[in-house]
């Protein structure tokens, strides 16, 4: 096989959490490390791609060739996707993007009151991959799934509902591998398709995963 399948073509990737403020100097978010994300960019430059990297907050270095823009909030996040899809072929999302941010972000650090409960109210937040999904003449749009029970069910469900060209799903139950870990292990899926990539470094399985995108993406286009 070509040892740069990717030459030629521009990739747009997302990667790491997202940040909702609650206030000033509180936010809601999770434990992407982004070492994923950077893991897959590192590897689509390798192979070729002119990589664009839209990154939550990280304490990562940018790999190589990489061009890197720093967002916190989701809102952010799909924002900086939409400017940049003009002219891309392919477009991975492997950002642990938060679904829902607090409906108010108050103006002044929250105060402690005599309730011994506080209640927060949340909205949805926009769904990037379903909306970059939806184009008419978007990009190959590859999505993650992160899910502790029914992986399968759940990705092959994510694919559809969302309309994607590839799935990569990983259980984050288990110890590891997923969330922060150094490794982590894939099962992939495509309308009539599946391969499962076992456990093993985090830049490893991007290669493995690439790869697959790449063949999947020169048989579709
Ligand atoms: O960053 P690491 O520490 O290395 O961990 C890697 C990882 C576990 C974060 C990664 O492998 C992973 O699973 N990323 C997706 C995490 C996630 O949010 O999954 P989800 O099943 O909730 O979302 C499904 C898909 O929709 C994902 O492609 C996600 O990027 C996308 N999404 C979700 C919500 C939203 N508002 N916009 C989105 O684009």
């Amino acid at each position: 096989p070509p040892t740069r399948p990717l030459a030629g073509l521009r990739l747009l990737l997302t990667a790491g959490p997202t940040r909702e403020a609650l206030d000033p100097v509180r936010f809601l978010s999770n434990h992407s490390s982004g070492k994923m994300g950077f893991a897959l960019a590192a590897a689509a430059a390798r192979m070729g791609a002119e990589v664009t990297l839209v990154s939550g907050p990280v304490g990562l270095a940018t790999p190589p060739g990489v061009t890197r823009i720093e967002v916190e909030s989701a809102r952010q996040m799909h924002e900086a996707v939409m400017t940049h899809l003009a002219d891309q072929q392919i477009f991975i999302a492997c950002a642990a993007v938060a679904d829902y941010a607090p409906r108010e972000v108050a103006g002044h650090k929250i105060k402690k009151t005599a309730s011994d409960t506080l209640v927060i109210e949340l909205t949805k937040n926009p769904d990037i991959v379903a909306d970059v999904a939806a184009l008419p003449e978007g990009p190959f749009t590859v999505g993650f799934a992160a899910e502790t029970r029914d992986v399968e069910k759940y990705a092959l469900d994510k694919l559809a509902r969302k309309g994607l060209d590839m799935i990569a799903a990983n259980d984050v139950a288990k110890n590891g591998q997923g969330f922060n870990s150094d490794d982590n292990a894939l099962s992939v899926f495509w309308p009539g398709g599946r391969a499962d990539l076992p456990l093993s470094a985090k830049s490893e399985l991007a290669g493995h995963l690439m790869t697959l995108i790449a063949d999947r993406y020169h048989d579709t286009h």
